[in-house]
């Protein structure tokens, strides 16, 4: 024995760093989430929460389906790759959200800590009532130049225009044609067509 003479205090002390490591197993096993590791580095469970929030985009094939004429007008002009919703948005109204269950005291404390998120609205999506949600008609002063504002830090090839020069305060729609753009021939009729007092 008398080589652990006065080796007494390092026993204490590993003995404090074995307590402390079961209480940190006792602590880990009720704070990590059971889902936690499944797949990865990270909480399994999520994907499924993530997964069921109400989807506010209807991708554009579902546009093309009832705007065909939309469609086929854009599918022949310079917006061919611009989709729907990059103009429109998403096109949905939320419905109040009722009939939330009460928190409970637990739940409570704990929003105390991490405040909640809000909960997830109802959904009405144009795409699916497309008479309950009317679409406000984008403002294309606003619109346009959100993507065609000159800047040095857009790519040489891509049209760029500075709006005030360009259009003197005009919407661009004044001359462009939204779903058509271009200046060229397989625009033109159109221009003059809408000139004229016809179809857009
Ligand atoms: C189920 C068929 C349907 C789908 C899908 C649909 N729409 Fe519509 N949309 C309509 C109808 C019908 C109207 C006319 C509603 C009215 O006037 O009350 C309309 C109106 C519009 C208007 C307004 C037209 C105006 O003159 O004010 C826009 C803009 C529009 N839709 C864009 C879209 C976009 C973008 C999508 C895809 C996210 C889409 N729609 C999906 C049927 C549909
Ligand atoms: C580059 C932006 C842009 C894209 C992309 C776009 N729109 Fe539009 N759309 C507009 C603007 C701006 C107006 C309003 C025109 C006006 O006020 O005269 C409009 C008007 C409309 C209207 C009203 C009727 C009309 O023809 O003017 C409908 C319906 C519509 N869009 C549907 C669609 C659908 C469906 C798609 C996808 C296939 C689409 N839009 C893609 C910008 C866009
Ligand atoms: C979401 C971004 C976006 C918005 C919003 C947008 N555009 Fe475009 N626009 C593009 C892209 C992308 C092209 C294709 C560029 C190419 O061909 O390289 C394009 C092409 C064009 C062209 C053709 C230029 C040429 O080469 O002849 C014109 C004109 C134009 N847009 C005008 C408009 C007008 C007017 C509006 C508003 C109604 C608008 N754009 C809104 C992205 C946008
Ligand atoms: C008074 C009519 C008129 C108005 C209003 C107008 N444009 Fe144009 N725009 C034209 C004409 C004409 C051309 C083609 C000749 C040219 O390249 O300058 C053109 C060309 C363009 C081009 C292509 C430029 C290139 O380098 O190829 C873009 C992008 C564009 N316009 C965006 C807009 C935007 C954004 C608005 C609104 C802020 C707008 N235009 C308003 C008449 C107009």
């Amino acid at each position: 024995m008398s080589v652990f003479k006065d080796a007494g205090h390092l026993f204490r002390f590993a003995g404090l760093f074995v307590l402390a490591f079961l209480i940190f197993l006792v602590v880990r096993h009720y704070v990590v989430p059971k889902s936690f590791g499944q797949y990865g580095h990270y909480r399994a469970a999520a994907l499924g929460e993530i997964a069921a929030h109400p989807a506010k985009f209807a991708g554009h094939e579902t546009c093309e389906g009832c705007h065909s004429d939309v469609a086929d007008k854009k599918s022949k002009g310079k917006h061919a790759h611009v989709n729907c919703e990059a103009c429109h948005g998403a096109l949905f109204q939320p419905l109040p959200v009722t009939g939330q269950p009460k928190p409970n005291l637990y739940e409570r404390f704990v929003a105390l800590i991490v405040p909640p998120a809000p909960p997830d609205p109802l959904l009405l999506r144009h795409a699916e009532d497309p008479t309950s949600v009317k679409p406000v008609l984008p403002d294309t002063t606003v619109l346009c130049a959100r993507c065609h504002t000159a800047s040095t830090a857009k790519p040489k090839g891509f049209p760029q225009v500075v709006p005030a020069d360009h259009s003197n305060g005009m919407p661009c729609d004044t001359c462009h044609q939204p779903h058509s753009p271009g200046m060229d021939a397989a625009a033109a009729p159109d221009a003059t067509a809408k000139a004229a007092g016809g179809v857009k």
